[in-house]
């Protein structure tokens, strides 16, 4: 177990220091099967965010047993920080295309390469420095940064966020024949007049994909201060992308949403867990878990990433059929990392969950039906939601995936998550439902073996 009980168990932490943004996974194949390679924005010296940070790097033979975390790119002389930006395999060569920042314009990166070795251990800045100037002051920017770059035919294509200066958010799009001259192909992106969709000031981190037959972006929406994560299906004829429909994928404190193909073609994504000031003191911010995307018609569909159960270890409890009418079910004493797995008919009521240890209530978790959404409640923070789906039948299904100081609950297609006081000992669960009628169909609970090193 990680020494530190308080420290998340299968939530990719640094092992000391601040991270934000997850980037450029990327599985590839290798003499011993194969592996995937994460990146992630990251501050060794400090729980804090620094305009310094740089690239840490850390590699797993799945999705969730990351070792080695160790950094990959840091900032040259030239530049003040290595912004978020993705990763692309060119004929064999991995290259890291990253925001280069300076310290006097923060705002306005420049796109910049970084080759790496045939291990994907050692990262080379390329000499000649940025392939792409900040935009010209008179162009009416103010925010420019996270490449996300893709293959397109014999091009390259790179969607890049961007802010202008009467704060509207947009997401730009550049072509090139071999990453290093890029052309400026216009807006791919930005809030359609009669499209009702995520406001904000800057849209960061763009994610540009096929999903299940249509085009999906997704773009992580800048108002002052993080403010979550949007994710539209449409249409892309190679210059702008045209949204068919808008929706929030994931809410604070989810951000910084990265998609990518697991080792089978999958389309996943990942997301930063924030954390607030210093986190611990040791170390401040997690990754989600990995998730799997799925189109349900026009909506964009989440659930843990079938890899995530590799990790469960005995079964702590396992119950069900019960009536929930009358009396809770309660369950415990819990480890502190757990996988929570329920199926339930809440006949037309709200389900609720709670989450207790000795010290008092951690968690409140309501699944309302009526109010058609998700609402995780922790003593002193505001509320999580998402929107809720029923299942046709009119049961739910929720996972609840525990690790000490974080909470990720799927439901519906949805996701929450919400950051916990790390619980001190044991815990004790409990479902309600007051509906006349209510059952719990099934309630199984496996310990979570620690995954990161
Ligand atoms: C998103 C973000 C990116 C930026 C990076 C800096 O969380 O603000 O837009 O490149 O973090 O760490």
């Amino acid at each position: 177990m990680p020494t530190d009980p308080g420290r998340p168990a299968y939530h990719f932490t640094a092992p000391a220091g601040w991270i934000n943004d997850p980037l450029g996974v990327t599985w590839h194949d290798g003499p011993e099967g194969g592996r995937y390679e994460l990146f992630y924005q990251f501050n060794p010296e400090a729980p804090l965010w620094t305009p310094a940070i740089r690239w840490g790097q850390a590699t797993s033979p799945d999705l969730v047993r990351w070792r080695d975390p160790r950094t990959a790119l840091e900032p040259g002389p030239d530049e003040t920080g290595c912004w978020s930006g993705s990763v692309v395999v060119d004929e064999g060569r991995p290259v890291i295309v990253y925001t280069s920042v300076l310290a006097d314009a923060p705002g306005m990166g420049r796109i910049a390469l970084a080759e790496g070795d045939a291990e994907w251990r050692r990262w080379t800045r390329d000499p000649a420095g940025p392939v792409l100037p900040a935009p010209e002051p008179g162009r009416g920017l103010a925010h420019v940064r996270d490449p996300f770059v893709w293959r397109d035919g014999d091009e390259w294509r790179m969607a890049v966020g961007a802010g202008s200066t009467d704060g509207r958010p947009s997401v730009l799009q550049y072509s090139s024949p071999d990453l290093r001259t890029w052309r400026a192909d216009g807006v791919l992106a930005e809030p359609e007049p009669n499209l009702p969709g995520p406001g904000g000031t800057v849209w960061e981190c763009p994610q540009l994909f096929r999903l299940d037959g249509a085009w999906a972006l997704i773009v992580s929406v800048w108002d002052e201060v993080p403010g979550g994560v949007a994710c539209a299906l449409g249409d892309y004829d190679g210059r702008r992308f045209a949204p068919r429909s808008w929706q929030w994928l994931a809410t604070d404190p989810f951000y910084a949403t990265t998609a990518f193909a697991d080792s089978r073609g999958r389309r996943c994504a990942l997301s930063w867990v924030q954390e607030a000031d210093a986190g611990d003191g040791v170390r401040a911010g997690a990754l989600s878990v990995p998730w799997l995307l799925a189109r349900e018609g026009d909506r964009v569909t989440v659930a843990p990433h079938p890899d995530v159960e590799s990790l469960r270890t005995e079964v702590q409890a396992a119950l069900g059929p019960a009536s929930l009418a009358g009396a809770a079910v309660v369950v415990g004493p819990l480890a502190a990392h757990a996988d929570v797995d329920l199926r339930a008919d809440p006949a037309g009521g709200p389900l609720v969950l709670t989450l207790d240890e000795a010290g008092g209530r951690l968690l409140t978790l309501v699944a309302d039906p009526d109010a058609a959404e998700l609402r995780l409640t922790v003593p002193g923070r505001p509320d999580a939601r998402t929107p809720l789906h029923p299942e046709a039948d009119g049961g739910l299904s929720l996972r609840l995936l525990v690790d000490a100081g974080v909470v990720e609950v799927f439901g519906g297609g949805g996701v929450a998550a919400a950051r916990l006081r790390p619980p001190g000992g044991e815990l004790t669960l409990a479902v309600s439902a007051g509906a006349a009628g209510a059952e719990l169909h099934r309630l199984v609970i496996h310990g979570m073996a620690p995954a990161t090193g």
